[in-house]
């Protein structure tokens, strides 16, 4: 078969789908062997827009991609959406495989949690930063360690996330650093709607009124934001932006306004940079978002 025709069927077959550790490690060997660059983008799936400019991003600073599909149980809490969270495998392959992506990790609980797993890992610093933390508990335990076991398997030379997951994006670039796991984090912008909503995998929970108010919350961030650079005082920009969201029929988790490296809670916008967060629920749906002051 010639080079095309085998690219060719390659690309009619989508990505290679890989779910068992040996084979994994196969894989990635088989890529190094060609000194070839590995970027990882870890994901639960149901992709949309947002995750698709991961990998794009990835395929700009890497030869190989590997998009890794893990709807993680551990970061999940027992009244939490595990069981209903979206599962769409056949449709994100078909996705992922117009963007060429070489291979699609997608091990099972099993594979990743064995009989007798033992080992958590207890992030601190951002995952304690008093926002996701405060109203999931459990979160970050599960993200840091089911992160922590992808980059050991791979490791990559870079790993994408979303900054739409910001404190999260704090937590893993901390995890990789503390942990000596030679990998680059990078953060990718986060994708909107023309309305200015963030997508996220959840957004599918939202019935139609809901979508229709959904906006709001990134409304609500853009005029704190102007806000704070007309200089109101930091305290009053945040009110005015919860109450902003509460008026719409948000249940506000969080309104924060934070360093953007350190998350530290800031007084003075010229102890930025200065990141705003939000976390709000309407109806079933939680929701966050982020921006950059
Ligand atoms: O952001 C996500 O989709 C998940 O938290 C991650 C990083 C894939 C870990 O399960």
């Amino acid at each position: 078969m010639t080079r095309t025709a085998k690219s060719a069927l390659i690309q009619r077959k989508g990505p290679r789908v890989i779910r068992s550790l040996p084979a994994l490690r196969r894989a990635v060997a088989q890529m190094r062997a060609k000194r070839e660059t590995v970027a990882l983008v870890p994901t639960m799936g149901a992709l949309h827009a947002g995750h698709l400019a991961l990998v794009r991003l990835a395929r700009k600073r890497a030869r190989r991609i590997i998009v890794s599909i893990f709807v993680n149980p551990t970061q999940f809490a027992p009244n939490e959406d595990f069981g209903s969270y979206p599962r769409t495998f056949a449709t994100d392959l078909a996705a992922l495989a117009e963007l060429k992506v070489d291979a699609v990790w997608a091990p099972t609980a099993k594979t990743m949690y064995p009989d007798g797993f033992a080992t958590r890992i207890a992030p601190e610093g951002p995952a304690l930063a008093g926002m996701e933390d405060k109203f999931r508990p459990h979160f970050f335990g599960g993200v840091a360690t089911v992160v922590a076991k992808l980059l050991l398997q791979i490791v990559p030379d870079i790993a994408v996330f979303g900054q739409k997951d910001y404190q999260q994006l704090k937590v893993v670039t901390a995890l990789a650093r503390d942990l000596d796991i030679p990998v680059k984090i990078v953060g990718a912008p986060t994708v909107r709607e023309n309305d200015g909503l963030a997508m996220s995998s959840r957004n599918a929970y939202l019935s139609a009124e809901e979508r229709a108010t959904a906006p709001a919350l990134h409304r609500a961030l853009k005029d704190c934001a102007a806000r704070l650079k007309s200089g109101r005082p930091i305290a009053e920009a945040l009110a005015e932006g919860r109450a902003a969201i509460e008026r719409a029929g948000f249940m506000v988790d969080y309104f924060e306004a934070r360093h953007a490296e350190t998350l530290a809670p800031i007084a003075r916008l010229a102890d930025g940079p200065v990141r705003l967060l939000v976390a709000a629920k309407l109806g079933r749906t939680r929701l966050i978002d982020n921006i950059p002051v």
